[in-house]
């Protein structure tokens, strides 16, 4: 049922495409079948350039026949389209489930728009349920863990963290090669202060929180689709 739904949510989202878009590409199971309908789009005649926000979707955009564009070559994109986490009703997001975040944020904000794709069961009322991803760089992993934990323990909250492995065993390493710690928070009532004490400390290279940069939402439930914000 979940994945109809995220078919039906990437469905709403294609139409939104238009002749000529610079379309920033998002990560995950939701964001795959975007890229699939794209395709589809584009194998029709229209003619858009995307930016992938991994190697993963790059590989499937590269399959579906997009043409594929860099930030370096094209700064400004006209609308990304990418899955979510969790989402709360002011669209603030948690990110990073498949440890894309950097990308995808950078992304995110390179776009006039970024519309979140997602199921129901994405929807929130308080942020936090889902583990916050933070992306830190190998050099001084301990060091940086000590000063996450500490900013979790000032902010009171839930100051363990865990570092994400991958399945062979070995850490995961992002596509541009950092760890990610997953914290458990279970509600992160102050998401900007705790966005924002975070990207304080040095070795953090990003967080899943993603706060005014989503600019609409298309949320598929079993009885419809849900808009929020502008779409
Ligand atoms: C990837 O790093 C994430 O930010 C995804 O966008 C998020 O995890 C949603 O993925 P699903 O669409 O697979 O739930």
């Amino acid at each position: 049922m979940s994945d109809t739904l995220k078919r039906r949510a990437a469905e709403r989202a294609v139409a939104l495409v238009g002749e000529g878009f610079r379309v920033g590409l998002g990560t995950g199971s939701t964001a795959r079948h975007f890229v699939s309908l794209l395709g589809e789009r584009v194998r029709g005649g229209l003619g858009i350039i995307a930016v992938p926000t991994s190697e993963t979707i790059h590989a499937q955009a590269t399959e579906e026949g997009i043409p594929l564009t860099t930030l370096d070559e094209t700064p400004e994109l006209d609308l990304t389209v990418d899955g979510a986490d969790e989402l709360d009703g002011d669209l603030r997001l948690i990110k990073g489930g498949g440890g894309a975040l950097l990308r995808e944020k950078i992304v995110a904000a390179a776009s006039k728009r970024m519309i979140v794709i997602a199921d129901e069961s994405k929807r929130v009322d308080v942020l936090g349920r889902f583990p916050l991803p933070i992306e830190v760089v190998p050099f001084g992993l301990a060091a940086t863990r000590r000063s996450v934990e500490n900013c979790l323990r000032r902010m009171n909250l839930p100051d363990e963290t865990s570092l994400r492995m991958a399945a062979n065993g070995e850490p995961f390493l992002t596509d541009g090669g950092h760890y990610i710690l997953d914290a458990k928070l279970l509600r992160i009532d102050r998401p900007e202060e705790l966005a924002a004490s975070l990207q304080a400390i040095p070795g953090v290279v990003e967080h899943g929180l993603f706060i005014s940069l989503a600019t609409g939402a298309i949320v598929a439930t079993a009885s419809g689709v849900d808009e929020i914000g502008r779409v």
